[in-house]
């Protein structure tokens, strides 16, 4: 019997230590050092590297290397496979992070529901009956879909040896346990060894593998930063949760760029693609009302309207509120410094309160001027014109400034209807024929005389 070994890891930021101490000396947390048993025997994973003979890798000219098709699988779900670039490549490691309860093994089953391949879903979190009952509300008839419930890796592998399933989907990376790392399932080391067993897995067999990982109080995925490493792409799945949107965004993506992002609505069966945002996002109403503003942004590369709300009222009290929802408070605060002291609006003792609607957070600063016009348009009480919409940046002296990719934010307007866009007078603009009429201004001030 090998000695038992036993080191100290960092629970924040995976760190190891040779013994115990009170802070860490790499991310400075307090009390998250934590001893952990390793012990190492022979290691006898997925299939002992004697029976695989590596191939020793030698020198080629970049011109020589051979990427003519680079094969991917289609995950028969667009949002997916826009996010991935185009569907998953085999032999690669994906990480699927999100809060508690955003639709992440939904999200997975699903696609693993709709796949013609074989799959193979793990999960340690839930019975095969609790994922069947999930099942029949999503996609019930499908043949070629296995489900296993089991946390120990070598088990796990034993199944993958018997079935040769075409994509593995492990719900979730913190549930898995390894026998040659005696800590507890979700400890620093254990998710380390099991992410490794994967890996060499998942290239060894060219299978691709979907990992769901749980994320902490802070936003991070649970475990040491290098599990974020270790993986090929690593996706968050966001939203509210109180709301019907999720957005799934790449963080990393060694095959393809991380500016797409996907739109997905929870509904009663499952989750289902948005291809089309802005008609949803943007209420229809016949009725016009004050305080709204239509901006026309941009998530990813994806062209998007979304609809700015702003409620200006008398403050109650001594001090003004100011509060905002999807929308950064402290640009809140700048915008109306800049309109009080441009436009001349004493909104010193207002309340502001701001909102950006379908439970979405926007940080793209071509909102700006959408948001300068429902606080106006709120203040004055007057709806602005129907078929108004707005991209454009305010600067602190007033001036409206241009934005990236103008002209594909004027074509999404143009394509669901809007008569007037305005945006900046030095935006460089180079459309033709287009229906929509494009407003150039250059200060606050064109705005309030245009709106007002
Ligand atoms: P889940 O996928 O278990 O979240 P996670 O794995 O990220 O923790 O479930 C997300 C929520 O979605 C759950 O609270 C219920 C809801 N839901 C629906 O609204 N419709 C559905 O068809 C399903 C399957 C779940
Ligand atoms: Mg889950």
């Amino acid at each position: 019997m090998a000695k038992v070994k036993t080191t100290f890891f960092c629970q924040n930021c995976g760190t190891q230590y040779a013994k115990w101490q009170g802070q860490c000396n790499a991310c400075k947390e307090w009390n998250t050092i934590v001893e952990e048993v390793i012990q190492k025997p022979e290691k006898n994973d997925w299939k002992t590297p004697t029976t695989t003979i590596k191939k020793a890798s030698v020198p080629l000219r970049i011109k020589d290397i051979d990427v003519s098709k680079e094969p991917r699988l289609d995950t028969y779900d667009g949002e997916f496979n826009r996010v991935l670039g185009g569907g998953i490549v085999p032999g690669s490691l994906t990480l699927l992070g999100g809060e508690p309860g955003i639709g992440k093994s939904t999200l997975l089953l699903q696609i693993s529901l709709k796949l013609p391949y074989k799959t193979l879903y793990v999960s340690g979190e839930e019975s095969q009956k609790q994922i069947k009952m999930r099942a029949e509300r999503v996609n019930p008839n499908n043949n070629n879909c296995y489900i296993l419930t089991e946390t120990k890796t070598q088990n796990i592998f034993k199944q993958i040896e018997a079935l040769e399933p075409d994509i593995v989907v492990i719900d979730s990376i913190q549930t898995l346990h390894s026998d040659y790392i005696e800590s507890s399932s979700g400890s620093i080391s254990q998710i380390k060894e099991c992410t490794t067993e994967l890996i060499k897995f998942a290239k060894e067999t060219a299978t691709p593998v979907l990992l769901i990982g749980h994320i902490t109080k802070d936003g991070h995925i649970a475990g040491p930063k290098i599990l974020e490493h270790m993986v090929d792409t690593v996706l968050q799945f966001e939203g509210d949760r109180n709301h019907v949107f999720r957005i799934l965004r790449a963080h990393k993506n060694r095959f393809g760029s991380t500016n797409e992002l996907g739109i997905y609505e929870m509904q009663g069966s499952g989750l289902r693609e948005v291809t089309n945002p802005s008609e949803i996002l943007i209420s229809k109403k016949d009725e016009e009302l004050s305080g709204n503003a239509i901006a026309a942004t941009l998530e990813g590369m994806r062209p998007l309207m979304i609809e700015v709300q702003a409620l200006v009222s008398t403050a109650v009290y001594g001090t003004p509120q100011r509060s905002a929802t999807g929308f950064n408070a402290k640009r809140l605060n700048m915008l109306l410094a800049v309109l009080e002291k441009r436009a001349g609006f004493r909104l010193g003792a207002k309340d502001v309160f701001l909102n950006i609607t379908g439970g979405i957070t926007v940080d793209d600063p071509a909102i700006d001027l959408a948001v300068v016009a429902s606080i106006l348009s709120s203040n004055e009480d007057t709806a602005l014109q129907k078929g108004f919409c707005f991209a454009a940046e305010v600067g602190l002296s007033g001036e409206i400034r241009p934005v990236q990719r103008i002209e594909q934010r004027i074509l999404e307007a143009e394509k669901l209807g809007f008569s007037s866009i305005f945006v900046s007078k030095y935006n460089k603009i180079s459309l033709k024929n287009t229906v929509i009429k494009i407003q150039l201004i250059s200060k606050i001030e064109d705005l309030v005389d245009i709106l007002i």
